[in-house]
């Protein structure tokens, strides 16, 4: 775990949890890591098709940190006119390449594509965003694997600011397989052992179940759903959602309004995006570690 010295705070008197600062302390910590260890190779591969602006983006971000800490990244990029059997063809060709030790498939792959196979190609150990059946029923049954980066970075961010989860009531707003539902899991294992509820569009009366968590975490792309009065004073608040509007990326969470009742809050952007980016990184080394690497 990096402990975040010097901590900040909003004007409002909120610990502002900062991802920015925290994925470079990790970066950082990695790459002290891998030195340490002499240097091994440890690889992170990506494969990005067609050509979504915003994926490329994101890929390019993932190669530039995973450079920074030291591991080696490799880019695979198949035109939007690939077929199915080419994207499956590239995807096979590393997992069985003992070189590469984790393999990230960039989403939303173009309409034409199915995702489902190409992701079910990926074993468990190279399944570095964790987002395959494998890995989701690993972290159901407590089996070691790679849990999905998102989620995994709220855990690293409470953990890191000092938050107690342990006996903590927690709510997590959104159901999703990518965030909602392994957000939950990671809060209510051993060891984080929160009470944890999960709220939905379909839940009644949603502000007063929100009143009752320490810990809220929004991540159900709801532009703005989360405002002072769904918070207790002093609940740490941690905002996933991701929405555009007219003014640009806007979050699940009201910050301006939450930030003055809140104990703890995520700043957005640069609060969780970040950290997706953090754990991404720490996962690869700990696919590397399973493969047999000594770092
Ligand atoms: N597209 C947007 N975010 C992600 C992510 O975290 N992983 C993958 N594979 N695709 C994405």
């Amino acid at each position: 775990m990096n402990v975040v010295a010097e901590p900040s705070y909003t004007e409002g008197g909120a610990l502002l949890l900062d991802g920015n600062r925290l994925r470079d302390l990790t970066v950082g910590h990695l790459r002290a890591r891998i030195e340490a260890a002499g240097s091994p190779a440890i690889c992170l591969a990506t494969v990005l098709v067609g050509d979504d602006a915003p994926s490329r983006v994101y890929v390019n971000m993932k190669h530039r940190k995973a450079t920074e800490a030291g591991i080696i990244s490799r880019s695979v990029e198949l035109p939007n006119s690939a077929t199915q059997q080419e994207v499956e063809q590239a995807v096979a060709g590393l997992v069985t390449d003992s070189n590469v030790h984790g393999i990230l498939v960039q989403l939303p792959l173009p309409d034409h594509l199915d995702a489902e196979p190409v992701l079910a190609m990926l074993p468990p150990e190279k399944d570095i965003d964790g987002l395959t059946d494998r890995s989701l029923g690993r972290l159901v049954r407590g089996l070691p694997g790679h849990a999905p980066c998102t989620p995994l970075g709220v855990m690293r961010l409470i953990d890191s600011y000092g938050i107690s989860t342990s006996g903590q009531r927690a709510i997590v707003v959104g159901r999703s397989t990518l965030v909602g539902l392994p957000q939950m899991l990671l809060l209510s294992r051993r060891g984080a052992d929160a009470t944890t509820t999960l709220a939905h569009s379909r839940t009644s009366d949603l502000m007063s179940v929100c009143r009752e968590a320490d810990i809220i975490v929004a991540a159900a792309g709801q532009a703005g759903m989360i405002t002072a009065d769904h918070v207790r004073p002093g609940a740490t608040v941690i905002d996933v959602g991701i929405s555009r509007s007219e003014d640009g990326i806007v979050g699940d969470v009201r910050f301006d309004e939450v930030q003055s009742v809140a104990g703890a809050i995520t700043p957005m952007p640069g609060g969780t995006g970040p950290m997706t980016i953090a754990c991404l990184l720490e996962n690869t080394v700990a696919a590397a570690v399973m493969a047999g690497v000594s770092c």
